[in-house]
């Protein structure tokens, strides 16, 4: 039997599931290219950061200060800010050059904190030719002064600043601390967010015992961590409905991976840690296996399989919920020790 792979996410007609989310391997061109012929879906390229945008800002006007305070006859020789080539000009650049390889869609990422500069940004991504745009959410709640509501009030009015600059589809990738998940998520929709990724990882900084320092270590994703999103996929599709489209992310290794992710309700399944720690042929490893589990239990396509066991469907729709914390408790065995 012929398995079905295709999927739509954020209205995009993709060839298969298996999208490869934002890292360095979706920003260079050659790794780009080799996903695209392993076979993914879409290409998330890495975020565009608004604190490297300020920084180049800031670095070009010192340094054009400095320049005029000098060699003030000199000044009218320094091109303005906006016609050197910084940060966000190297990504759009790249971005046209990605997309124009490219025989799948690209989806360009901005992270950002302040609506400002980046209703500018998401404009100049889709004049470059991202079919869609992932907003990146990632914010601390470290303020003791800001109220849960107030700091969901930002991040809702960035989504609708956004969403009404551009007209190509917007996903926003969230972090899962949110006091109240599910009700975010639905104001997220509501603000005109076409998806959800779900869900961004948080790096923890460590302590060096020597320097007493910060050590900034990024670790790559472990197999179990593909649970979280599942629980949060398997709840949000019967309450968003079929019309808002939602990405797993996180833990991602195999075939059989992405089956439980589009059966708790995801469109797409995306990759990063296990295409870095393999390489971009794995997407192949990945698609094979998931044919032949699809194949192995007559599931035809993707669109029969997906949110077939979410909270609306399952066998026990409590144990995505609270009801299973005591079963799980419980469940440990000392015979396992
Ligand atoms: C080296 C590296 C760079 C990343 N860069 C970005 C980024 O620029 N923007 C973003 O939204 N996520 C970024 N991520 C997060 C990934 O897109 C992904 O959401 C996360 O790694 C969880 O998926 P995984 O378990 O498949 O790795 C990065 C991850 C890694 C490991």
């Amino acid at each position: 039997m012929t398995v079905d792979l295709r999927t739509r996410y954020l209205g995009l007609e993709l060839r298969s599931p298996i999208v490869a989310s934002a890292s360095p391997l979706t920003g260079d061109a050659t790794s780009a290219r080799r996903l695209d012929e392993a076979g993914v879906g879409a290409i998330v390229l890495p975020s565009l950061f608004e604190e490297e945008i300020l920084n180049d800002e800031i670095g070009l006007n010192k340094s054009l200060e400095t320049g005029a305070g000098q060699f003030a006859e000199a000044l009218e020789y320094f091109p303005t800010v906006d016609s050197l080539p910084g940060v966000g000009d190297r990504y759009l650049a790249n971005l046209a050059a990605i997309k124009a390889a490219s025989s799948v869609p690209v989806i360009a990422s901005l992270n950002a904190t302040s609506a400002g500069g980046w209703v500018r940004y998401a404009k100049l991504v889709q004049e470059a030719g991202a079919d869609a745009l992932e907003l990146n959410l990632y914010r601390v709640a470290a303020d003791p002064s800001k109220t849960a509501a107030e700091m969901d009030a930002a991040d809702l009015d960035l989504i609708a600043k956004v969403r009404s600059s551009v007209t190509i589809p917007l996903a926003v990738k969230l972090s899962p601390y949110y006091s109240a998940f599910s009700n975010f998520a639905g104001e997220a929709v509501a603000r005109g967010a076409d998806g959800l990724v779900l869900f961004n990882r948080f790096y923890q900084p460590d302590l060096d015992l020597e320097t007493l320092g910060v050590v900034n270590s990024l670790e790559l994703s472990q197999p179990g961590e593909l649970r979280l999103p599942l629980r949060w996929i398997a709840i949000l599709r019967p309450q968003l409905g079929a019309k808002v489209s939602l990405a797993a992310s996180s833990g991602v290794n195999t075939g059989t991976d992405v089956a439980k992710e589009l059966l708790a309700g995801a469109d797409v399944v995306m990759m990063t840690s296990a295409l870095l720690r393999k390489g971009p042929g794995h997407v192949r490893t990945v698609e094979a296996e998931l044919r032949a589990w699809m194949d192995s239990k007559e599931y035809e396509s993707v669109a029969q399989l997906r949110g077939s066991a979410s909270q609306a469907t399952a066998a026990n729709p409590s144990a995505f919920e609270r009801a299973n914390y005591m079963q799980t408790l419980h469940s440990w065995s000392s015979t396992e020790n």
